[in-house]
């Protein structure tokens, strides 16, 4: 081995460790921006070296390095810009169309190395790694395009199936295994096609049918394929830092998916198979039985203004809303009067984990005062005033029973507080489209108003009464 190629290994290690290091730092909200540029500067490594050692082959020309440039610039500018500018509520479908361009430039590193081969003469065998890379990759790529349209609402939200859609993508998914055992024992760029195509279509027949508020969870499990094929494409390409990179994202990615599944109590196969979310709630619709009571932002204030102990719940409506500046500031003129003020964070609240935490960052919340679920739970039965802002299946007691959508998914215990007030605009339903037996708890205050406003109200009514 040449000093060059000692070099170029020990960069890739340096790089590798960056990745590991970075993805150990974000264990904690504290050093998680440390381990996003601890990352990033493994990334640039990487790529510096990779450049560097292609370089050095001297087997790109003039026209080859202009296009690397320019797509280089291109991609890279526009994954600046989309990064930057995304709104929060939409960052699960940005992450899918990250997931989209990873996977297809995975499966694009084995189909350029098959044709290579092959137009050299020497593709007489293919290998196991190169096809799941096809696989995987093509897969992902058609499936977190779907997933993306579905979340942006270019596509509808709702579970999309047509007659002999589940035949279609049994039949590709089919295809796509035979053909790649097929192509194992027997190379061809015909076969390569046939199963570039029906792993394309089962992306798009597996994603369709799945109702749009539980695409986070796909979105997560896409990743993983995302990651499983930059693995793949390393082991192609002979590129270790590649492989590494890409086992430590399918290995996240899978975990994710599991604690996600697992926080909504629901399996992945239910999820894939098709279940219960159909995006977000619609008009109002009847309320659980009992009388619901509503309550003026006056009456409010005065009962979070006289509490001793407040717990803010919230949930995807704080976020849909973009609430999360107001409630900081409700929360702070609380604690000038001394009241003891945190927040319940439960694990699926909002449309994508962390989402809640993430929010109240971007408001300056310090971290200390967000509760995680077990936690904050034993709390609520000292606390005076549970605000829930924009949270709804996350506090349904009906998850405590057997029978229905939520049952057995973890909920915030909101109902043990000794007064609570909900803020929400109608009597309509979450992700999970059932009525919410909290609201027909005699305890229970209903402050029907758009997140942002009813905090701005109620900040000023505290205001006031302070006054
Ligand atoms: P949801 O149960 O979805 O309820 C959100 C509520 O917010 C709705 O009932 C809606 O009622 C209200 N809302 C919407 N816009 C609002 C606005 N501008 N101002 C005030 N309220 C507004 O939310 P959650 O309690 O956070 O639960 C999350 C759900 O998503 C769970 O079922 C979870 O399983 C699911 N899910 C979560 C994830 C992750 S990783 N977080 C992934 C997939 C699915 P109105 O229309 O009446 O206002």
């Amino acid at each position: 081995m040449s000093a060059f190629d000692w070099v170029t290994q020990l960069l890739y290690v340096a790089s590798a460790t960056c990745f590991v290091l970075g993805l150990h730092l974000m264990n904690s909200p504290a050093t998680a921006r440390r381990g996003n540029q601890v990352s990033t500067a493994g990334m640039i490594l990487a790529v510096a070296t990779t450049l560097a050692l292609v370089a050095h082959a001297g087997t790109v020309t003039t026209t080859g390095w202009i296009v690397m440039i320019a797509g280089a610039l291109l991609g890279g500018g526009a994954g600046l810009y989309a990064a930057r500018t995304v709104e929060m509520t939409a960052m699960p479908q940005l992450v899918s169309i990250f997931n989209a361009v990873g996977g297809g430039a995975a499966a694009l590193v084995a189909i350029d190395d098959y044709v290579r081969l092959a137009s050299g003469g020497v593709a007489e065998s293919t290998t196991i790694t190169t096809i799941l890379d096809v696989l995987i990759g093509a897969v992902t790529f058609s499936g977190s395009i779907i997933a993306a349209g579905k979340l942006q609402g270019l596509i509808g939200g709702a579970p999309i199936t047509f007659p002999g859609s589940r035949a279609v993508n049994i039949a590709a998914a089919a295809v796509a295994a035979g053909g790649a055992i097929y192509m194992i024992a027997t190379p061809s760029v015909v076969v390569l096609i046939i199963i570039i195509a029906a792993a394309l279509t089962f992306g798009v027949t597996m994603v369709l049918p799945i109702g749009g508020a539980d695409m986070p969870v796909v979105i997560s499990l896409l990743n993983a394929f995302t990651g499983t094929a930059v693995a793949m494409a390393g082991f192609v390409i002979g590129n270790w830092a590649l492989i590494i990179a890409g086992a430590l994202v399918g290995a996240s990615g899978g975990i994710l998916t599991k604690l996600m599944a697992d926080a909504m109590n629901r399996s992945i196969r239910n999820i894939i198979v098709g279940g219960f979310g159909t995006g977000d709630s619609g008009p109002a619709v009847e309320g659980p039985g009992g009388d619901v009571r509503s309550i003026a932002a006056d009456d409010a204030a005065i009962q979070l203004a006289y509490a001793q102990k407040v717990i803010i719940v919230p949930g995807y409506g704080l976020a849909a809303a973009q609430a999360q500046h107001q409630v900081a500031e409700l929360a702070r003129v609380l604690e000038e009067r001394g009241v003891e003020v945190s927040y319940a964070i439960h694990p699926v609240a909002g449309r994508m984990p962390g989402h809640m935490n993430v929010l109240l960052a971007e408001a300056n919340v310090p971290y200390p005062q967000l509760k995680e679920m077990d936690e904050i739970n034993p709390e609520f039965a000292r606390t005076d005033v549970a605000l829930v802002i924009g949270a709804n299946d996350v506090t349904n007691p009906a998850a405590r029973r057997p029978g229905n959508p939520v049952s057995g998914m973890p909920i915030l215990d909101v109902d043990q507080a000794k007064s609570i007030i909900v803020i929400k605009r109608s009597m309509g339903h979450g992700y999970a489209g059932i009525d919410n037996e909290l609201y027909a708890d005699p305890k229970t205050s209903m402050f029907f108003s758009d997140a942002k406003g009813a905090l701005t109200e109620l900040t000023a009514a505290v205001k006031t009464l302070v006054a």
